[in-house]
Protein backbone atom coordinates (compact mmCIF):
# COMPACT_ATOMS: atom_id res chain seq x y z
CA UNK A 1 0.00 0.00 0.00
CA UNK A 2 1.71 3.40 -0.89
CA UNK A 3 1.45 5.77 2.06
CA UNK A 4 -0.40 8.67 1.85
CA UNK A 5 -0.42 12.25 3.74
CA UNK A 6 -2.94 14.76 4.84
CA UNK A 7 -2.10 18.01 3.96
CA UNK A 8 -4.64 21.45 4.43
CA UNK A 9 -7.53 19.31 3.50
CA UNK A 10 -6.41 16.55 1.14
CA UNK A 11 -5.16 13.59 1.60
CA UNK A 12 -2.19 13.10 -1.45
CA UNK A 13 0.58 10.65 -2.13
CA UNK A 14 3.24 11.06 0.37
CA UNK A 15 5.72 11.43 -2.45
CA UNK A 16 3.84 14.53 -3.88
CA UNK A 17 3.01 16.16 -0.70
CA UNK A 18 4.76 19.51 0.31
CA UNK A 19 3.89 22.73 1.67
CA UNK A 20 4.95 25.78 0.37
CA UNK A 21 8.26 27.58 0.82
CA UNK A 22 7.15 30.23 2.76
CA UNK A 23 5.24 28.37 5.14
CA UNK A 24 6.12 29.86 8.44
CA UNK A 25 7.18 26.49 9.86
CA UNK A 26 9.79 26.15 7.04
CA UNK A 27 10.78 29.74 7.58
CA UNK A 28 10.61 30.37 11.40
CA UNK A 29 10.14 26.96 13.03
CA UNK A 30 6.94 28.76 13.83
CA UNK A 31 4.49 25.76 14.83
CA UNK A 32 3.82 22.55 16.87
CA UNK A 33 4.17 18.77 16.97
CA UNK A 34 2.86 15.45 18.35
CA UNK A 35 3.63 12.10 17.84
CA UNK A 36 0.97 9.65 19.02
CA UNK A 37 1.66 5.93 19.24
CA UNK A 38 -0.71 3.48 17.71
CA UNK A 39 -0.48 0.00 18.73
CA UNK A 40 -2.53 -2.89 16.90
CA UNK A 41 -5.43 -0.37 16.16
CA UNK A 42 -5.12 1.81 19.49
CA UNK A 43 -4.26 5.18 20.07
CA UNK A 44 -2.26 5.55 23.34
CA UNK A 45 -3.71 7.92 24.99
CA UNK A 46 -5.01 10.15 22.31
CA UNK A 47 -6.98 12.37 24.35
CA UNK A 48 -3.49 13.35 26.48
CA UNK A 49 -1.86 14.06 23.11
CA UNK A 50 -4.40 16.32 21.77
CA UNK A 51 -4.87 18.01 25.05
CA UNK A 52 -1.31 18.84 25.03
CA UNK A 53 -1.11 19.84 21.03
CA UNK A 54 -4.45 22.42 21.94
CA UNK A 55 -2.47 23.85 24.71
CA UNK A 56 0.75 24.37 22.81
CA UNK A 57 -0.89 26.14 20.40
CA UNK A 58 -2.45 28.42 22.82
CA UNK A 59 0.63 29.45 24.01
CA UNK A 60 1.68 30.47 20.82
CA UNK A 61 -1.43 31.98 20.09
CA UNK A 62 -1.54 29.75 16.40
CA UNK A 63 -5.05 28.96 15.98
CA UNK A 64 -6.37 25.66 15.46
CA UNK A 65 -6.94 23.96 11.58
CA UNK A 66 -10.13 22.34 12.89
CA UNK A 67 -12.05 21.14 16.06
CA UNK A 68 -10.44 18.03 17.95
CA UNK A 69 -13.43 15.66 16.48
CA UNK A 70 -12.79 16.50 13.01
CA UNK A 71 -8.76 16.34 14.07
CA UNK A 72 -9.68 13.37 15.50
CA UNK A 73 -11.12 11.90 12.40
CA UNK A 74 -8.08 12.67 9.82
CA UNK A 75 -5.72 11.06 12.55
CA UNK A 76 -7.97 7.75 11.87
CA UNK A 77 -8.17 8.14 8.29
CA UNK A 78 -4.50 8.88 7.87
CA UNK A 79 -3.94 5.68 9.61
CA UNK A 80 -6.92 3.72 7.44
CA UNK A 81 -5.61 5.41 4.47
CA UNK A 82 -1.98 3.81 5.10
CA UNK A 83 -2.87 0.83 6.21
CA UNK A 84 -1.10 0.94 9.66
CA UNK A 85 -2.25 -1.41 12.49
CA UNK A 86 1.18 -0.06 14.55
CA UNK A 87 3.10 2.59 14.26
CA UNK A 88 3.54 6.18 15.05
CA UNK A 89 0.84 9.42 13.73
CA UNK A 90 2.85 12.69 13.52
CA UNK A 91 0.87 15.95 13.24
CA UNK A 92 2.44 18.98 12.78
CA UNK A 93 0.37 22.96 12.84
CA UNK A 94 2.53 25.57 11.74
CA UNK A 95 1.21 29.03 11.57
CA UNK A 96 0.78 29.15 7.86
CA UNK A 97 2.09 30.64 4.61
CA UNK A 98 3.07 34.56 4.52
CA UNK A 99 5.77 36.56 3.09
CA UNK A 100 8.55 36.23 5.22
CA UNK A 101 8.46 38.69 8.11
CA UNK A 102 8.83 37.81 12.17
CA UNK A 103 5.72 39.53 13.04
CA UNK A 104 2.82 37.51 13.15
CA UNK A 105 0.98 37.45 9.65
CA UNK A 106 -2.30 38.93 9.64
CA UNK A 107 -5.24 36.53 8.05
CA UNK A 108 -3.37 33.74 7.76
CA UNK A 109 -4.72 29.75 7.91
CA UNK A 110 -2.62 27.43 10.03
CA UNK A 111 -0.85 24.52 7.99
CA UNK A 112 -2.20 21.43 9.26
CA UNK A 113 0.29 17.76 7.88
CA UNK A 114 -0.51 14.42 9.22
CA UNK A 115 1.39 11.13 8.61
CA UNK A 116 1.25 7.62 9.80
CA UNK A 117 4.28 5.13 9.04
CA UNK A 118 5.35 1.94 10.87
CA UNK A 119 8.00 1.75 13.38
CA UNK A 120 10.15 -0.89 14.74
CA UNK A 121 10.34 0.56 18.62
CA UNK A 122 13.06 -0.04 20.67
CA UNK A 123 15.05 -3.27 19.54
CA UNK A 124 14.52 -6.27 22.23
CA UNK A 125 17.78 -5.90 23.18
CA UNK A 126 17.15 -2.66 24.24
CA UNK A 127 14.35 -3.89 26.42
CA UNK A 128 15.93 -6.62 27.68
CA UNK A 129 19.22 -5.64 28.41
CA UNK A 130 19.02 -1.47 28.99
CA UNK A 131 20.59 1.40 26.81
CA UNK A 132 23.11 4.19 27.75
CA UNK A 133 22.94 7.70 27.49
CA UNK A 134 25.32 10.39 27.61
CA UNK A 135 24.94 13.81 29.25
CA UNK A 136 25.45 17.04 27.55
CA UNK A 137 24.78 20.78 28.26
CA UNK A 138 21.20 21.79 27.47
CA UNK A 139 20.91 24.91 25.10
CA UNK A 140 17.47 25.11 24.43
CA UNK A 141 14.90 28.05 25.02
CA UNK A 142 13.25 28.39 28.67
CA UNK A 143 9.35 26.95 27.25
CA UNK A 144 10.64 23.28 26.69
CA UNK A 145 7.30 22.73 27.93
CA UNK A 146 5.54 23.31 24.71
CA UNK A 147 6.13 20.96 22.02
CA UNK A 148 8.10 23.23 19.38
CA UNK A 149 9.21 22.29 15.99
CA UNK A 150 12.31 23.82 16.42
CA UNK A 151 14.46 21.26 17.72
CA UNK A 152 17.92 21.77 16.61
CA UNK A 153 19.64 21.43 19.97
CA UNK A 154 17.52 18.18 20.33
CA UNK A 155 19.15 17.15 16.77
CA UNK A 156 22.61 18.27 17.94
CA UNK A 157 22.52 16.03 21.46
CA UNK A 158 20.76 12.97 19.93
CA UNK A 159 23.97 13.09 16.96
CA UNK A 160 26.25 13.00 19.76
CA UNK A 161 24.28 10.10 21.89
CA UNK A 162 24.90 8.24 18.28
CA UNK A 163 28.84 9.43 17.85
CA UNK A 164 29.34 7.70 21.11
CA UNK A 165 27.17 4.88 20.86
CA UNK A 166 24.50 5.99 23.51
CA UNK A 167 21.03 5.80 22.92
CA UNK A 168 19.88 9.31 24.31
CA UNK A 169 21.38 12.30 25.20
CA UNK A 170 20.85 13.59 29.08
CA UNK A 171 20.09 17.47 28.86
CA UNK A 172 21.45 19.17 31.75
CA UNK A 173 20.19 22.08 33.42
CA UNK A 174 21.38 24.89 35.86
CA UNK A 175 22.80 23.33 38.84
CA UNK A 176 23.59 20.25 37.16
CA UNK A 177 20.45 19.11 36.99
CA UNK A 178 18.88 15.96 34.55
CA UNK A 179 16.52 18.59 32.53
CA UNK A 180 15.17 15.53 30.23
CA UNK A 181 16.25 13.46 27.37
CA UNK A 182 16.72 15.02 23.82
CA UNK A 183 13.38 13.29 22.70
CA UNK A 184 12.42 11.34 25.95
CA UNK A 185 11.77 12.26 29.78
CA UNK A 186 14.51 10.87 32.14
CA UNK A 187 13.60 8.91 35.66
CA UNK A 188 15.70 7.46 38.28
CA UNK A 189 14.69 4.97 41.24
CA UNK A 190 16.37 5.88 44.53
CA UNK A 191 17.82 3.03 47.00
CA UNK A 192 14.96 3.79 49.33
CA UNK A 193 12.69 2.93 45.70
CA UNK A 194 11.26 6.43 45.28
CA UNK A 195 10.71 7.06 41.96
CA UNK A 196 11.67 10.37 40.58
CA UNK A 197 11.49 12.38 37.65
CA UNK A 198 11.67 16.66 37.14
CA UNK A 199 8.63 18.45 37.60
CA UNK A 200 6.71 19.54 34.68
CA UNK A 201 7.54 23.15 34.32
CA UNK A 202 8.70 25.16 31.62
CA UNK A 203 12.20 23.45 31.42
CA UNK A 204 10.69 19.84 30.35
CA UNK A 205 7.96 18.31 27.70
CA UNK A 206 5.39 17.36 29.63
CA UNK A 207 5.72 14.07 28.15
CA UNK A 208 2.06 11.80 27.64
CA UNK A 209 4.53 8.85 28.74
CA UNK A 210 5.19 10.32 31.53
CA UNK A 211 1.73 10.80 33.18
CA UNK A 212 1.06 7.47 31.64
CA UNK A 213 4.17 6.08 33.55
CA UNK A 214 2.85 8.53 36.80
CA UNK A 215 -0.65 7.05 36.54
CA UNK A 216 0.50 3.34 36.57
CA UNK A 217 2.86 3.73 39.17
CA UNK A 218 0.30 5.23 41.82
CA UNK A 219 -1.96 2.70 40.51
CA UNK A 220 0.88 -0.29 42.05
CA UNK A 221 1.57 1.86 44.98
CA UNK A 222 5.32 3.22 44.02
CA UNK A 223 6.46 6.09 45.73
CA UNK A 224 6.78 9.31 43.53
CA UNK A 225 8.89 12.82 43.98
CA UNK A 226 8.09 15.06 41.62
CA UNK A 227 11.71 17.13 41.86
CA UNK A 228 15.05 17.63 39.92
CA UNK A 229 17.87 15.29 40.26
CA UNK A 230 21.49 15.25 39.38
CA UNK A 231 23.96 13.77 37.51
CA UNK A 232 25.47 12.62 40.58
CA UNK A 233 22.03 11.06 42.19
CA UNK A 234 21.46 9.30 38.79
CA UNK A 235 24.93 7.75 39.27
CA UNK A 236 24.20 6.94 42.42
CA UNK A 237 20.87 5.56 42.02
CA UNK A 238 19.44 2.09 42.36
CA UNK A 239 17.80 2.01 38.78
CA UNK A 240 17.17 4.95 35.78
CA UNK A 241 15.18 4.89 32.94
CA UNK A 242 14.11 7.13 29.86
CA UNK A 243 10.43 7.49 28.80
CA UNK A 244 8.31 8.68 25.37
CA UNK A 245 5.93 7.19 22.54
CA UNK A 246 8.15 5.76 20.44
CA UNK A 247 10.78 4.08 23.21
CA UNK A 248 8.24 3.80 26.11
CA UNK A 249 9.64 3.08 28.74
CA UNK A 250 13.42 1.84 28.51
CA UNK A 251 16.09 1.02 31.22
CA UNK A 252 18.88 3.07 31.61
CA UNK A 253 22.10 0.86 32.41
CA UNK A 254 25.02 3.87 32.17
CA UNK A 255 25.22 7.07 32.07
CA UNK A 256 28.59 8.46 30.56
CA UNK A 257 29.77 4.61 30.23
CA UNK A 258 29.32 4.24 34.31
CA UNK A 259 26.90 1.67 35.26
CA UNK A 260 23.73 2.67 36.68
CA UNK A 261 23.12 0.27 40.18
CA UNK A 262 24.17 -2.75 39.42
CA UNK A 263 24.52 -2.26 35.16
CA UNK A 264 21.19 -4.04 34.41
CA UNK A 265 17.27 -3.34 34.00
CA UNK A 266 16.47 -2.89 37.70
CA UNK A 267 13.09 -4.46 39.26
CA UNK A 268 11.19 -1.13 39.75
CA UNK A 269 11.61 -0.05 36.07
CA UNK A 270 10.44 -3.78 34.68
CA UNK A 271 7.64 -4.01 36.88
CA UNK A 272 6.47 0.13 36.19
CA UNK A 273 6.75 -0.95 31.87
CA UNK A 274 4.34 -3.53 32.61
CA UNK A 275 2.13 -2.04 34.52
CA UNK A 276 2.16 1.29 32.09
CA UNK A 277 0.73 -1.25 29.32
CA UNK A 278 -1.68 -2.86 31.67
CA UNK A 279 -3.08 1.14 31.62
CA UNK A 280 -3.66 0.91 28.38
CA UNK A 281 -5.18 -2.82 28.54
CA UNK A 282 -2.13 -4.29 26.28
CA UNK A 283 -0.27 -6.98 27.54
CA UNK A 284 2.69 -5.43 25.65
CA UNK A 285 3.94 -2.44 23.74
CA UNK A 286 5.52 -3.85 20.50
CA UNK A 287 4.51 -1.89 17.45
CA UNK A 288 5.00 -5.50 15.33
N1 LIG B 1 9.48 13.21 21.62
N2 LIG B 1 10.92 15.30 26.01
C1 LIG B 1 11.14 15.73 24.75
C2 LIG B 1 12.10 16.85 24.53
C3 LIG B 1 10.46 15.11 23.67
O1 LIG B 1 10.67 15.54 22.42
C4 LIG B 1 9.58 14.03 23.93
C5 LIG B 1 8.81 13.36 22.83
C6 LIG B 1 9.39 13.62 25.26
C7 LIG B 1 8.45 12.51 25.63
O2 LIG B 1 7.12 12.89 25.41
P1 LIG B 1 5.99 11.83 25.05
O3 LIG B 1 6.00 10.83 26.14
O4 LIG B 1 4.74 12.62 25.00
O5 LIG B 1 6.36 11.21 23.72
C8 LIG B 1 10.08 14.29 26.29
C9 LIG B 1 8.75 12.74 20.46
C10 LIG B 1 8.34 11.32 20.56
C11 LIG B 1 9.53 13.05 19.20
O6 LIG B 1 10.03 14.17 19.13
O7 LIG B 1 9.61 12.23 18.30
Amino acid sequence: MSRVAYVNGRYVPHAKAAVHIDDRGYQFADGVYEVIALIKGKFLDEVGHLDRLERSLRELRIAAPMGRRALSHVLRETVRRNGIASGIVYVQITRGVARRDHPFPADTAPSIVVTARRIKGPSPKAVEEGIGVITQKDIRWERRDIKSISLLPNVLAKQEARENNAYEAWLIGEGGVVNEGSSTNAWIVTKDNILVTHPADHSVLNGITRLGVLAAAKKIGVRIEERSFSVEEAHAAKEAFLTSTTSHLLSVVTIDGKPVGNGHPGEVTIKLRQAYFAHFGLKDGSFL
